[in-house]
């Protein structure tokens, strides 16, 4: 094996040894059950790795990640992942994680081809042409950053107006979803004030949370967007 590798296994073998000498039986009680409360869906980026971020232990969050953290209706790996998390783990919250310096998000604002993640990247073009009137009169970083928070708006939406978020509250159980961005450069976590707990409540509190993006000028002439274009959220079912 590559002596890169053998030092991923001696990494492993450390730290497992000074684990169980801080806390004797904690493999032995993990390895019986966990009861993670939180569960986060985040960026496949390397260097936003949810458990150091948020200083929890194996066993603590149960974890989704993909290119761009997105929530897809029709993705059945994010919805099972969801479902087990909500049904089984009975997990309190719910965040979903974005972070600055996206490259998915960079790639599907600037229009980059990268290959077949092209297809999945459609999702984050989607959410910038429904807000593209809250974007386009910014300078090009600040929509960038701007659309990896709208992102994760429309991504805790997303998983609010899922069967397993909907068939939940409808049965009375407690589960909150929040939105949050993490920035690369200084290591913190912002909440995006997005959180979803309750049926009744989805729809202000997406619409609230866009308010917060001014938008520009209209456009003048007949190819002005209406106003509220981008507020129309969801299949109409709520
Ligand atoms: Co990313």
């Amino acid at each position: 094996m590559s002596e890169a590798l053998d030092q991923l296994l001696a990494n492993n073998r450390r730290w497992a040894a000074a684990t169980e000498a801080r806390e004797p039986g904690f493999f032995t009680r993990l390895a019986r059950q966990q009861s993670p409360r939180y569960m986060w869906i985040g960026c496949a980026d390397s260097r936003v790795p949810a458990n150091e971020i948020t200083g929890l232990d194996p066993g603590e969050v149960f974890v989704h990640r993909n290119v761009a953290n997105l929530v897809v209706h029709s993705d059945l790996n994010a919805l099972s992942t969801i479902q087990f998390a909500v049904e089984h783990l009975k997990v309190r919250h719910i965040m979903v994680v974005g972070h600055y310096g996206c490259a998915g998000v960079r790639a599907a604002m600037r229009g980059v081809r990268v290959g077949l993640a092209d297809n999945w990247l459609r999702h984050v073009q989607d959410v910038r042409l429904r807000h593209r009137r809250r974007l386009d009169h910014l300078d090009a970083e600040a929509q960038e950053d701007v659309l990896c928070e709208m992102n994760v708006i429309e991504q805790v939406g997303n998983v609010a107006l899922s069967t397993v978020l909907q068939d939940a509250w409808a049965r009375g159980q407690q589960v909150a979803v929040h939105g949050w961005v993490y920035g690369l450069r200084d290591g913190l976590l912002k909440d995006l004030h997005v959180t979803m707990d309750d049926p009744e409540t989805v729809v202000e509190r997406f619409a609230a949370a866009l308010k917060r993006y001014p938008r520009g000028e209209p456009a003048a002439g007949p190819a002005g967007e209406p106003d509220g274009a981008d507020t129309a959220f969801g299949p109409g079912a709520l």
